[in-house]
């Protein structure tokens, strides 16, 4: 039995002020009229029927979620978290919750913010990703050849041997997450590495074996919680059981310490998680003054800039080169490409206001 479960409850801050604490990423149209949520099921669907497909997502996303999704799947196949936690706690919660529930599966956890250009290559990986799972214990991750040197990704160390490989699943030497922009350099030139898409399956014996062993606290507070499930005392329990949790991704708790337990396949699409506002060029395209542009636009002598508004207000540029200009209803963001990281900073210091 196959589940698939998306993870859709991150904040996304990084694309700010496109995506905005009530609306993050995974809600936003970023290339047409369907959000990355719904792009992502819409992909997934052809593997796995839509009782065994699951979104966890924070509770206040819950009323976005559930139009999505009505219709689609049952509505209580939207698995919600009290407090944001991080992906250690989403991905523990929905697997403990899936075994509960099932006992026993194959379960494969999606981000709900990737932007996929090959959906037969994504989708194969998945489907390898699923049998891999079955043969031996431990967790699959799915890796893609890395393009540059980011900060933003997390990193698969195989030999290389293996990374020419796109058949077999391999033994994982290490994983790094979101190395410092040197150590990325080495990684990308050493040839030795993948990224890490941030897709993970295994079975659910696999996936509550290592968060036990990883995340003993998230184990055993989420499976007390769980114990009461069916009671009306449950959500109180949940909530307890989150507000004791740290906040930790999955990748720095389970995956940088699962060591021989962690397997890897490699995927050959073309992956992005539009991570950051400089990565909207690869999902808007370039046109011939390397501008990418999702506005109503007149520049002059304007170069290799990233131009976008969500309204019809004309921009209009002249002599500018590298610049990001973002202009949503209530903001207006300008920088340049390369400070693009950093937009978490301002919406640090300017948290609560916007
Ligand atoms: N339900 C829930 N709860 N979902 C969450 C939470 C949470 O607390 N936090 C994040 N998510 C969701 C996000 O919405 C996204 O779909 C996915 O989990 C991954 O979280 P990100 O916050 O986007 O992670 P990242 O991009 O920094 O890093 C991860 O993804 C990269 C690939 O996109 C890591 O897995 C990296 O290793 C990987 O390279
Ligand atoms: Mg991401």
């Amino acid at each position: 039995n196959y589940y698939a479960v998306i993870m859709a409850g991150g904040a996304g801050l990084r694309l700010w002020p496109l995506s905005r604490e009530n609306k993050p990423k995974q809600f936003l149209c970023i290339d047409g009229n369907r959000t990355m949520l719904e792009q992502t099921f819409e992909r997934i669907i052809e593997l796995v029927p839509p009782e065994r497909f699951f979104v966890i997502t924070n509770s206040k996303y819950s009323e976005m979620t559930k139009n999505v999704f009505k219709n689609l799947i049952p509505p209580e196949n939207i698995l919600l978290e009290p407090i944001r936690k991080n992906t250690a706690a989403c991905i523990s919660y929905a697997a403990l919750w899936l075994k509960h529930r099932f006992g026993n599966g194959n379960v494969c956890f999606v981000p709900a913010d990737s932007f996929v250009l090959n959906k037969e290559e994504y989708l194969r990986s998945i489907r390898q990703a699923y049998t891999e799972a079955e043969k031996e214990a431990g967790l699959v991750i799915i890796g893609v050849n890395p393009t540059y040197p980011s900060t933003g990704y997390g990193y698969i160390k195989i030999t290389p041997a293996d990374s020419a490989d796109a058949i077999h699943s391999f033994n994982v030497l290490e994983f790094k997450e979101k190395p410092d922009l040197a150590t990325a350099q080495t990684y990308v030139e050493s040839g030795h590495y993948l990224w890490n898409s941030g897709m993970v399956a295994g079975t659910l014996d696999s996936f509550t074996e290592e968060i036990n062993q990883h995340l003993p606290e998230h184990f055993s507070m989420l499976s007390s919680a769980l114990e009461e499930y069916d009671t009306p005392n449950y959500p109180n329990k949940l909530k307890q059981a989150y507000s004791g949790l740290p906040d930790l991704s999955f990748d720095n708790g389970v995956l940088e310490k699962s060591g021989k337990q962690l397997r890897s396949i490699k995927g050959r699409f073309d992956w992005n998680d539009i991570g950051s506002l400089d990565a909207l060029e690869k999902v808007l395209g370039l046109d011939e003054a390397n501008n990418a542009v999702h506005a109503s636009f007149h520049g002059i002598d304007t170069r290799d800039s990233i131009i976008f508004s969500n309204d019809h207000t004309l921009i209009t540029t002249i002599g500018l080169s590298n610049l990001i200009i973002i202009k949503t209803g209530d903001v207006i963001l300008v920088c340049p490409k390369d400070k693009a990281q950093e937009i978490k900073a301002v919406v640090q210091q300017l948290k609560g206001t916007i």
